[in-house]
């Protein structure tokens, strides 16, 4: 089959686009012809990472996020050959004390790190990960909202239980997460004040739902986003920038103000007086995607149109890296998506 691929870790240079032997699907799993893939920021860091290098297959195929056609089927499922399938990403272990009482895994494994991912013409999952395709959302739709969704409505309503009276903030609202994070918060009816690095992106993020922006780059953004909640702060900070934004997410809650974080996009290390989590009760929640009942609550508001995602690009698949490069620069708005033909 046709793939895109590294044979080791490196810049944009590594990704090839050459035939690699098609999986086989195993006892309980699907064959799915790919027909899109949703980058994430993790295909980039899974590409660059020297340390990855000893933990993931290799030669790796990146992609966590897959829509295709069921090929075949080993195991007994609902699913039919032929039959349109979307694919959630979020593996859990199905062993651990959450598991057990159907809670978010402990151990949950994302598509595409140790297994091949959906930069390619075909991909195997357990059959359990695999969901029928709604009609109404196109093979490039469904392929831009599963991780990035679900992680949104997991942080935002799963942990940080964001209120319809609340106001959120949230940082790398452009990005593929954050933008996914603006849909849901709208959809709950809270307040969303986004973060953007422009005055274009700024119109661009009120275009899809946020009620204002900040331009972090030109901006003081604690006293904005103070001046814009009558001194008080925001209820809840949605986090997946990391170091470089910790400390102003922090002084930015109010009383009582919940941060919620799945990533640290500029870095891990971030410092912060612990005294002033206490004094001002702050709760911090960590996140890694969600339950299979998020993901099929999800699905359920894509495909009553409840919940759009958000497209940038698409690309072919043998334009992968160009359009990686256009996410590690930081041109996108939204979702790209490689379209498999
Ligand atoms: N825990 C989980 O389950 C989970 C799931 C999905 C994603 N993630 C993590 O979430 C993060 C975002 O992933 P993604 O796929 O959405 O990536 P993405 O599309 O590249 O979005 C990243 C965003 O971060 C913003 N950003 C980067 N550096 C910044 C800085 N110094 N200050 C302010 N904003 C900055 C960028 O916004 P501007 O362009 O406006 O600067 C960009 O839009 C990654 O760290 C990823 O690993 C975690
Ligand atoms: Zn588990």
């Amino acid at each position: 089959m046709k793939a895109v691929f590294f044979e080791k870790p490196g810049g944009l240079e590594v990704l090839q686009c050459g035939e690699l032997s098609t999986p086989k699907p195993q006892k309980g799993e699907v064959l799915v012809r790919v027909r899109a893939c949703g980058l994430n920021r993790l295909d980039i860091w899974l590409r660059e990472d020297q340390d990855n290098a000893r933990s993931i297959p290799m030669p790796h195929i990146s992609g966590s996020d897959v829509a295709g056609i069921v090929e075949e089927i080993n195991g007994e499922s609902f699913l039919k050959v032929g039959q349109e399938a979307v694919l959630n990403p979020a593996i859990p272990c199905g062993a651990c004390p959450r598991c057990k009482i159907r809670q978010a895994c402990e151990l949950v494994k994302i598509f595409g790190v140790k297994n091949q991912g959906g930069y390619a013409e075909y991909v195997t999952a357990p059959i359990s990960q695999f969901y029928p395709k709604p009609n109404n959302v196109s093979f490039i739709e469904a392929a831009a909202f599963p991780l990035t969704f679900l992680t949104a409505w997991h942080m935002l309503v799963g942990r940080a239980n964001l209120q319809k009276s609340e106001t959120v903030f949230i940082w790398g609202a452009s990005g593929g997460l954050g933008s996914s994070a603006v849909q849901v918060a709208k959809h709950l009816g809270a307040r969303i004040i986004a973060a953007a690095k422009s005055e274009d992106e700024a119109r661009r993020l009120r275009e899809i739902g946020a009620d204002e922006a900040v331009i972090y780059t030109k901006e003081n953004v604690e006293i904005a986003a103070k001046s814009l909640t009558d001194g008080l702060g925001v209820d809840v900070v949605f986090e997946s920038v990391g170091e470089k934004t910790w400390n102003i997410t922090l002084a930015m809650l109010r009383p009582f103000g919940r941060v919620v974080i799945a990533g640290t996009t500029s870095g891990d290390m971030g410092t912060q007086d612990l005294s002033d989590i206490y004094v001002r009760q702050l709760s911090i929640f960590g996140t890694r995607m969600g339950t299979k009942e998020e993901f099929e609550k999800v699905l359920e508001l894509v495909a009553t149109g409840k919940l759009k995602p958000i497209i940038d690009k698409t690309f072919l698949l043998q334009e992968a890296a160009e359009a990686q490069r256009r996410m590690v620069e930081g041109k996108h708005l939204g979702k790209i998506v490689l379209e498999v033909r």
